[in-house]
């Protein structure tokens, strides 16, 4: 998620730009920059310092001609091209008057940036934003202003975008634009805004305004005019801002693991935007793996730990179904002393968040050296775990701050079913329209992760009424398995709470000897094959005297028999169910640990990332 930010009219705009860059710091970022305009001249500055990136900036800015009124600023998180200060924002057109700055991902970049190629157009960065500073350009040329000319180029993208762009041939404007991707205007006296999020310009201006998707803003001294896609006027929705720095840092919730909850529909678009070629194939983000290689494959092996380690087991599952390829998940620590075998045609995905855990890096490290090739998943552009991978699909969550990880096993899961249809593709074992499907019905997932939100106030009521429990099993069966692990996790890290995932078939094998009432059972029992099976399970710890919660779908009428509360979701495909049913485990871990007044966002004794072991 990169940070933008954008005035005019101002009398300090250098100190406007680069404070508020150092208010998004929040949202993550691996190189910053920013853009002065004035009649006839615009200066650019971009720094790749990784977190140290606007810092240099500001030193960098020491530099900068004084008494310009209006400019824009921004912080990237890499996407597509390496955190180089050569990919760093604001980019410009080729006559250099023309500056842009772009927080999302444009999927047709690479068809658009051939045409451009081929009518001239010199290309400076790897990133798919450049491809907005050089349409504008062309539309410009055709004598347009700069409104009409950003509105004429947004109709050629497909993709996420909240765009700001700036001309030195029509100074003291910015043309604004949003689609998923954030953006707010601001307003004072004489001077307007411009930003992905409040904090931004939070001291500053006096009145904020909400940008709709498909709607463009042009901004003056004197205020804004905003238009749609199709050149209809429109009027911005004003928004009742109340809040302090920090809780605008947190998107107005109390705390970022909160935020991040809610992120989780678009860490999931994120991830599978720009992901099929027009004809239909699957791309990585790096690919150094040929394609007959990745069809040899004879195994494959997933290595990660913790939260990673759950989405590496619903991978399995997809490849297994979908790929016919025989999968084993390891947990990274006991992956590199195990001395693995590691047959020729054995591929070994690692999944990590941070892309920096010592014992994930290490494990795709001896997986190498014993002549595995390497897929890695990793939230971070350019980690550890990405540079040593011979492909990478990157997951594009967005800074993660809390230690409790959410958004980003979402997106891990999305990510690694996009990996399973590659797969799936390489080696046919899927028709390309079951791929098609598929790939359809992945893009949907977003939408019930959505409405599986929207039922956050039950989930909280019933984990107010069972605070005082002490022990609790979550189960499952099939995907249902890991998710259940995934949602012990979240319990036990935020709560601190004692908290068990199990196979709900491996109950009569030992733990049932533990259920007696207060013991509370959660089960997910959304996997409609196996459901009488998690039913006849319920049955079992119910006549034991358990507390039974079930996680189940909207059109389950069986349930309400065998459980004391019922977590409704939206039912979807069986291998997508994960992304959804982990919804209301995550909030009722997030309840239960507020409702003990623990610290959601740093839990103790632990880091958001473990670099040593
Ligand atoms: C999950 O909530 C925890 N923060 C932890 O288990 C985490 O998933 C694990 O340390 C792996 O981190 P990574 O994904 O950055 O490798």
């Amino acid at each position: 998620m990169c940070g933008i930010i954008g005035v005019v009219g101002s009398s300090d705009t250098l100190a406007t730009l680069l404070e508020g860059l150092a208010r998004l710091e929040y949202r993550g970022y691996d190189s910053a920059g920013i853009a002065l305009v004035r009649p006839g001249e615009t200066w650019r500055a971009r720094i790749a310092s990784g977190t140290e990136s606007v810092q240099a900036l500001k030193v960098e800015c020491e530099l900068a001609p004084s008494g310009f009124a209006s400019g824009i600023g921004h912080t990237r998180w890499a996407t597509h091209g390496a955190p180089e200060a050569i990919n760093a924002h604001p980019h410009l057109d080729c006559s250099g008057n023309i500056a842009i700055i772009h927080n999302g991902i444009i999927e047709n970049h690479t068809e658009l940036q051939e045409q451009l190629e081929s009518r001239g157009h010199l290309f400076n960065s790897l990133t798919d934003s450049e491809v907005l500073a050089h349409l504008i350009e062309e539309s410009r040329a055709k004598g347009l202003e700069l409104m009409e000319a950003v509105r004429e180029s947004l109709l050629l993208v497909r993709g996420a975008f909240a765009v700001a762009a700036m001309d030195a041939t029509e100074a003291d404007v910015i043309v604004a634009a949003r689609r998923i991707s954030p953006l707010i205007v601001g307003t004072a006296p004489g001077v307007t805004y411009l930003a992905s999020d409040i904090p931004a310009i939070l001291d500053r201006a006096t009145a904020f305004y909400a940008v709709n998707d498909d709607e463009i803003v042009r901004l003056g001294p004197e205020g804004f005019r905003a238009i749609d896609l199709e050149g209809s006027p429109v009027r911005l929705h004003q928004l009742s801002i109340d809040w302090d720095l920090e809780t605008a840092e947190k998107g107005g919730h109390e705390d970022f693991m909160s935020k991040e909850i809610n992120e989780q529909p678009e860490a999931i678009r994120a991830t599978l935007l720009d992901r099929r070629r027009k004809d239909g194939t699957i791309t990585f983000d790096e690919m150094r793996i040929s394609d007959e290689e990745l069809r040899e494959v004879k195994r494959v092996v997933i290595v990660a730990a913790g939260t990673s380690h759950h989405a590496g087991q619903v991978a399995k599952y997809a490849i297994e179904r979908w790929a016919k390829v025989g999968v084993d998940v390891d947990i990274s620590s006991e992956y590199r002393y195990r001395d693995p075998i590691v047959e020729v045609g054995t591929l070994v995905i690692g999944v990590s968040q941070s892309g920096e855990t010592i014992d994930t890096i290490q494990a795709i490290r001896e997986a190498k050296r014993r002549g595995a090739r390497v897929v890695g998943v990793s939230n971070i552009v350019g980690s550890s775990l990405a540079r040593e991978s011979d492909a990478v699909i990157y997951t594009r969550a967005g800074l993660e701050v809390s230690v409790a990880s959410t958004k980003a096993f979402v997106a891990q899961v999305a990510a690694l079913e996009v990996l399973a249809l590659r797969l799936a593709q390489l080696r046919e074992t899927l028709p390309p329209h079951d791929v098609d499907a598929l790939f359809k019905g992945l893009n949907h997932v977003a939408k019930q992760v959505g409405r599986a939100l929207e039922r956050r106030a039950h989930v909280e009521d019933v984990a107010k009424q069972l605070l005082g429990s002490r022990d609790f099993f979550f189960i499952g069966r099939h995907v249902g398995f890991p998710t259940s692990l995934e949602g012990a996790l979240k319990l036990k890290e935020l709560s601190y709470l004692h908290a068990e995932g199990y196979p709900a078939g491996e109950l009569k094998h030992g733990p049932l000897a533990l259920i007696e009432p207060g013991v509370v059972v959660v089960a997910v029992t959304t996997d409609l094959f196996l459901h009488e099976k998690m039913l006849s399970n319920l049955a079992e710890v119910k006549a034991r005297g358990a507390t039974v919660v079930a996680v189940a779908t909207d059109d389950d009428e069986t349930i309400d028999a065998l459980a004391d509360y019922v977590l409704r979701v939206p039912a979807t495909e069986p291998l997508f169910t994960p992304m959804v049913d982990v919804v209301p485990l995550q909030i009722f871990a997030y309840a239960m640990a507020k409702g003990l007044g623990r610290n959601v966002d740093r839990p103790r004794n632990l880091a958001k990332t473990v670099t040593v072991e």
